[in-house]
């Protein structure tokens, strides 16, 4: 089947089995590799992306629910000035991003400010429980967030004026 959807901005189809998975399509249809094999059993996060401005394990999503939906890789995420907040909040308190969980905590942290310009500590925590890292203290975590929250807020700020 063609499944029609959009990627990273961009409208694109795709000509594939309704079952296979979006991380398949993805690294394989788009030579996008930013969202890594994993468990591929939708546990460990290393297949993150945003659909429908969702953080969602692409392992876990067949085809035929991409149709006519939006999805953000961290490659697409990372051009944009959003991205750079993030980073530049997780650079002031050390938060580690390898290749295995680095793209889930980014797309979350970008999900959790799409919908509250400064989230909550305990709001943070509880979102990042089903990422899983063990170099980073939540405590470092929830900290980098919210200064990724008031460098974008100070960014965006400037921008109006
Ligand atoms: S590869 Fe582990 S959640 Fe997708
Ligand atoms: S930095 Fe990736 S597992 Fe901790």
């Amino acid at each position: 089947m063609t499944i029609a959807f959009i990627l990273n901005g961009e409208d694109v189809t795709v000509d594939t089995e309704p079952d296979r998975r979006l991380i398949d399509i993805l690294r394989s249809d788009f030579k996008l590799y930013g969202a890594k094999c994993g468990c591929l059993s939708g546990v460990c996060g290393a297949c993150a992306v945003i659909l429908n401005g969702s953080v969602s394990s692409a392992c876990m999503v067949p085809a035929f629910r991409v149709r006519g939906s939006e999805v953000i890789t961290i490659e697409g995420f990372s051009l944009t000035n959003d991205y750079n907040d993030i980073i530049r909040g997780f650079n002031l308190h050390d938060v580690e991003n390898c290749g295995f969980c680095g793209a889930a905590k980014i797309l979350l942290t970008e999900t959790l400010l799409a919908e509250k310009e400064l989230p909550q500590r305990d709001e943070i925590l509880s979102a990042f429980n089903s990422v899983r890292c063990r170099c980073t203290l939540g405590q470092n975590l929830a900290d980098a967030v919210i200064a990724a929250a008031k460098i974008r807020q100070r960014r965006r700020g400037e921008r109006k004026r």
